[in-house]
């Protein structure tokens, strides 16, 4: 008896997760999908420099026709020379400032259909609120979210068209800071929370015209933009940033592309990113039945990890405030 118990018990442990598999596999939504980049149009905002430009340089080198756009000329002049001699590749380069939508869309008029849009432009300036003057948290929130909505807006008439029947895709550049918020990045975690509220909505909006939307998640990266911004971080900001370490732009652009070719739409690109995401799925869509399975059952695991993360960030705060008033 006692072996038959125990025979029906294992076969239960063994069937209970094959059947949520296959609910799994027939309910996620929308649907796996490959999105092809060899010889389509990839037009990077923010090409210029960094995780842009690690990215503008990958597409080339997969074959893509590559398009970037950003405010100075002299750091695209210099973009494009360096794909081109790295990769052979020509790019086609725009000066405009996302935050002027008339001068987004005439880029987007003369730069012809899009096949896959990269939203990745954005500045970070970080700051306790109460010290930061609104202007920064205004053009913050301008250049990453505003800026956002110029560009998708300018891009999708044409992109719902399509010159050719194969999916299309926009990819927004979030951050981590767009997963959970982070001392002294009220302004920045407000603009990129925000970007996750534009993508879950806009791929609803989208799917019936074959366009898929993935918001790439990368922690801290080495990039000109970050150099600046360690010069003002608080040291609080540092000390919680920390735990998520630091990538190359060239991991994230490639973890990037992994993620938009499968039309994912979450993309994290290191470990305690994909923690993040399981932690933070929420409502979001899932494609892959493997990741869906993935987020149910870690769901309460993760979520104790989180809290442990929350204690951690907490002492360290109130440690740090103890021993600044002792000196
Ligand atoms: N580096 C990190 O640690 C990190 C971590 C997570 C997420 N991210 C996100 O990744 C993206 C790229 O960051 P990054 O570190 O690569 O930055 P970066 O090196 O400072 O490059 C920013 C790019 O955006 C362009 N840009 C800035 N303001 C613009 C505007 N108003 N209109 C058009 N283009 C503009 C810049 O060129 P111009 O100045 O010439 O316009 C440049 O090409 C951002 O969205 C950032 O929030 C970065």
């Amino acid at each position: 008896m006692a072996y038959f118990n125990l025979s029906f018990l294992a076969l239960l442990l063994l069937l209970l997760p094959l059947a949520l598999l296959l609910i799994l596999y027939f309910i996620v939504r929308p649907r796996p999908v490959k999105i092809p980049i060899k010889n389509r149009h990839v037009f990077i905002t923010g090409g210029s420099s960094g995780i842009g430009l690690a990215l503008a340089h990958q597409a080339a080198s997969e074959g893509a026709r590559v398009s970037i756009l950003a405010r100075s000329i002299d750091k695209l002049e210099e973009a494009k020379n360096y794909i081109q001699l790295s990769t052979g590749i020509d790019v086609s380069i725009f000066s405009a400032d996302v935050r002027d939508y008339d001068a987004v869309s005439k880029v987007v008029e003369e730069a012809g259909p899009i096949d896959v849009l990269i939203v990745n432009q954005g500045v970070f300036v970080p700051e306790e609120l109460e010290k930061q003057g609104l202007d920064e948290v205004k053009f913050m929130v301008d250049v990453n979210l505003i800026g956002s909505f110029n560009m998708i807006k300018a891009a999708l008439p044409k992109m719902k068209k399509g010159e050719d029947s194969m999916p299309r895709s926009i990819a927004l550049m979030s951050s981590q800071a767009g997963q959970v918020g982070i001392y002294g990045y009220t302004a920045y975690s407000a603009s990129k929370f925000g970007l996750r509220g534009l993508a879950e909505a806009l791929q609803q909006e989208v799917i019936s015209h074959d366009i898929h939307v993935s918001l790439i998640f990368p922690p801290d990266t080495d990039t000109p933009g970050l150099t600046e911004e360690t010069k003002k971080r608080p040291q609080l900001t540092s000390i919680i940033a920390e735990s998520s370490g630091v990538m190359k732009a060239e991991e994230v652009a490639k973890k990037a592309f992994e993620g938009i070719k499968s039309a994912a739409f979450i993309v994290p690109c290191n470990l305690e990113g994909a923690l993040l995401s399981i932690a933070t799925a929420g409502m979001s869509p899932q494609r892959s039945f493997v990741m869906a399975f993935v987020e149910v059952v870690a769901a309460g695991l993760v979520r104790l990890v989180a809290l442990f993360f929350q204690w951690n960030w907490y002492n360290g705060i109130r440690t740090w405030h103890a021993q600044n008033k002792r000196a």
